[in-house]
């Protein structure tokens, strides 16, 4: 007899129909962010990264609008939800005809990570394995069902923790809750599970009882406990965050970025961070970031959705919104905002600034205090300013404006109109001094003091 071939497509279902009341949220629980990112994306990532290219999420009707924010994401709807089997069942008509493998995941278990779940869907590849599921030992075994094995490094069975016996509640080795199950078994499994229990719930971990009477074998495969933490709770997001944190911040380090204070620093899931970038305490990443080799980034910058190119100095107290590109070697200094702006090669603009929807040409200088007046109460408009302009303090750029290469703006100006290449443009009342005159008021002062108080 020859071994059927093995497929190595692999599906993912995401189990999200629970109504997470313990977030007390009106936002739903899966969409609460880690690291910047709603919950059920660091799952579908994780799945992604391991292989999975058909992903499946499972929601209640109440969550149906989630759908929107989970691109190449099919969704199927489990109502009412009758247990974790029972929400396998609602995804089954999306899974006819898949070949290989399919994972089971849950949408609040944002630490699971891909090499985990390519061990667990590798172990699918053994002969006569139709499930693998994922173990772990936590500190606390509380209601987490447990494995129970064969004695053969196969599994027998799961038993949840509302129906285990003493023997079977001081078992360690408990289900994580992620699965993988052969395509060609999953709708047979699934069909096969009943209600027949304490919580009269579809157990998805009966499919590995299911599977031995059948003749199947099911494999074990043990992951590390803070990979399947769940989120329940607003406490809880704050543990995966800190975890999910604590592993970004790593993995930088490990690719060559130094963190003077790590743990005062927040990572975005897709923040980009060259070789040799400094990050000093008490930076803040948002979103969509990429920063490349060389840059340092001083104290209490906030970032988000910008980019900063190589060599650049950026902070203290610099704040970077969605389109802030900061070339090479430039500096964007304390109290400086950027939005939707470009500070070209070498440009500068260390202090006190606004630059909103704005292209700085390259060694330009921009003057303590300037101002981009960028928006009127309804429109936004641009400035344009030119290759080594030099931009005077405290200038109001009234956009839209623009500033040819090489031309200088006086201090104090509020310019209106374009200026020249290489001119001076100057918008300055003339300045009157008077010689001795606040010598002469201060006494004036004093003497009229001096009356009132002998009258
Ligand atoms: C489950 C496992 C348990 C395991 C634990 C790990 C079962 C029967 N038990 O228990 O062995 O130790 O996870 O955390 O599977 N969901 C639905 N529809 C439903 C019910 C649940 O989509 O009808 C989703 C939830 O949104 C959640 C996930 O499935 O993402 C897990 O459900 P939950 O109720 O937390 O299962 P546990 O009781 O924790
Ligand atoms: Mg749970």
């Amino acid at each position: 007899m020859t071994a059927p071939a093995i497929s190595s497509k692999t599906a993912a279902v995401i189990l999200a129909a629970g109504k997470g009341t313990r977030m007390r949220s009106d936002l739903p629980k899966v969409l609460h962010p880690v690291a910047g990112v709603p919950l059920i994306h660091h799952v579908a990532a994780a799945a992604r990264a391991s292989g999975a290219d058909h992903l499946v999420a499972v929601l209640s009707p109440a969550l149906v609008d989630v759908g929107d924010s989970l691109p190449g994401i099919e969704i199927a709807i489990q109502d009412p939800p009758r247990g974790t089997g029972h929400a396998v069942a609602a995804a089954l008509p999306l899974l006819r005809g898949q070949e290989g493998g399919v994972l089971i995941l849950f949408g609040d278990t944002p630490l699971i990570e891909a090499e985990t779940l390519g061990r667990l869907r590798a172990a699918l590849d053994a002969p006569n394995v139709a499930v693998a599921v994922l173990g772990f030992r936590p500190d606390q075994p509380g209601a987490y069902g447990r494995l129970v094995t064969d004695g053969e490094g196969g599994l027998a069975a799961i038993v949840e923790a509302a129906e285990a016996n003493a023997e079977q509640l001081a078992i360690p080795l408990c289900n994580a809750g992620v699965m993988a199950i052969r395509a060609e078994h999953l709708a047979d499994l699934v069909g096969a599970i009943d209600d027949t229990n304490a919580k009269g719930e579809f157990y998805l971990t009966d499919v590995v009882a299911i599977a031995r009477l059948r003749g199947l074998a099911v494999a074990v495969v043990e992951g590390a406990a803070d990979e399947v933490l769940g989120v329940n709770s607003r406490v809880e997001l704050a543990e995966a965050e800190g975890v999910m944190q604590d592993r970004l911040r790593r993995r930088h380090m490990a690719a060559g970025v130094s963190f003077e204070d790590p743990v005062s620093v927040r990572l975005a899931l897709d923040t980009e961070l060259g070789r040799d970038v400094t990050v000093a305490p008490h930076v803040v990443f948002g979103p969509k970031v990429k920063v490349a080799d060389g840059v340092r980034i001083h104290a209490f910058s906030h970032i988000e959705g910008a980019t900063v190119e190589a060599g650049a100095i950026v902070g203290p107290f610099a704040r970077l919104r969605p389109g802030a590109v900061v070339g090479k070697g430039a500096h964007v200094g304390n109290f400086v905002e950027l939005k939707n702006a470009v500070l070209g090669e070498g440009a500068k603009a260390n202090h006190l600034t606004y630059l909103g929807d704005a292209t700085v040409g390259a060694g330009a200088n921009i003057g303590a205090g300037t101002i981009t007046c960028n928006y009127d109460g309804f429109n936004k408009a641009r400035t344009e300013i030119g290759e080594g302009a030099f931009i005077g303090s405290n200038t109001a750029l009234v956009a839209p404006v623009s500033v040819g290469d090489g031309a200088i703006v006086g201090a104090g100006s509020v310019v209106v109109e374009p200026v020249a290449a290489d001119a001076l443009y100057l918008e300055r009342a003339r300045p009157v001094q008077k010689p001795g005159w606040a010598a002469r008021f201060r006494a004036a002062m004093r003497d009229a003091l001096k009356s009132k108080t002998k009258e």
